[in-house]
């Protein structure tokens, strides 16, 4: 059966993700209006929603029930804006422009986006923790415990911490690449496994191979972003343009320069694409995704 083109299916899960994210989010009528309203201003109406992207790709692979899929989606993506709204806080990054509108500290206040980013990432669990159709209460858990281990300590707030400590520093290219595989990678990889995780179940060869490529594509996603830090602008990124340079972040750009930086995008892409050469056609979402992460322009 021909699948419909790549685009046309991102856009439909990008339309359906803000749809479920406005129905799992509180109302902004009720109480506490202002941290409801800004928990809608951080999360609604820009990203490009690669982390759900990526949960349906996975889903395809064991034939998930799309409903659960979104439910996953919409938790990881909270997880997601979370990161966002805290990794622009002037304790952190100190980033004024997000998704093309002001950081949520910016449009509301600090203490509110703190607890915005609070707020969001416990939501994605109780979302984990709801019971879903067809998924049973032990892989559930197993959701939970991947989500959690890919968000804390050893992921993603780990990798926040490395990176805001290593201002000013130059990192070898290891620890560089951990760096990134905590405080980015982690995120993508549990998208794709618990995606991977709400149908039938993979064996362990295939457990792996989707591992592999699922830890590639973290790597390579933040190996784009900082390529398109030093190379874009503001207006295309929603983001401000060039303050890993101005922050002297270490990044693949300050470290192997643009070309090569870019060359070892490439590289992970294509290892990331021979992980899935047992899938056939079921993984052609995730090689497409593979594709849009490397070279997209924003
Ligand atoms: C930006 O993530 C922050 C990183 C983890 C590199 P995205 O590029 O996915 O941001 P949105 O969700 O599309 O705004
Ligand atoms: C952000 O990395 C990683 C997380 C939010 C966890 P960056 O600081 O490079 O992300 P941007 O460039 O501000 O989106
Ligand atoms: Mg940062
Ligand atoms: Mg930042
Ligand atoms: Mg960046």
């Amino acid at each position: 059966m021909l699948k419909q083109p790549f685009n046309e299916w991102m856009e439909q899960i990008q339309q359906l993700m803000e749809q479920t994210l406005a129905q799992q989010l509180p109302n902004t009528a009720a109480l506490p209006q202002r941290l409801h309203q800004a928990m809608h201003y951080a999360t609604l109406g820009g990203g490009k929603r690669v982390r759900p992207l990526l949960v349906f790709a996975a889903g395809e692979l064991v034939q998930a029930r799309p409903a659960n899929l979104a439910h996953l989606a919409a938790a990881l993506e909270m997880v997601h804006v979370y990161s966002l709204v805290h990794d622009d806080l002037p304790c952190m990054d100190n980033d004024a422009l997000r998704r093309g509108k002001p950081t949520c500290h910016i449009a509301f206040d600090e203490a509110t986006a703190l607890l915005v980013g609070d707020a969001l990432q416990t939501q994605a669990f109780q979302i984990l923790a709801t019971p879903l159709t067809d998924v049973t209460p032990q892989t559930q858990l197993r959701m939970v415990h991947t989500l959690a281990h890919a968000t804390g300590h050893a992921g993603m707030a780990g990798g926040q911490a490395i990176d805001l400590a290593s201002i000013g520093h130059r990192l070898s290219l290891p620890e560089l690449e951990f760096m990134h595989l905590l405080k980015t990678g982690a995120l993508i990889r549990a998208a794709v496994l618990i995606g991977a995780m709400a149908g039938q179940t993979l064996s362990q060869e295939a457990s792996e191979q989707l591992d592999r490529f699922a830890k590639r594509i973290g790597l390579a996603f933040q190996v784009v972003d900082d390529v398109l830090d030093c190379e874009s602008d503001s207006k295309t990124l929603g983001k401000t343009a060039g303050k890993d340079a101005a922050n002297d972040k270490p990044t693949y750009v300050s470290l192997l320069g643009l070309a090569q930086a870019k060359n070892f995008a490439r590289e992970l892409r294509d290892d990331a694409f021979s992980a899935l050469d047992g899938f056939g056609n079921s993984a052609q979402r995730l090689k497409e995704l593979a594709d849009y992460i490397v070279v997209r322009s924003f």
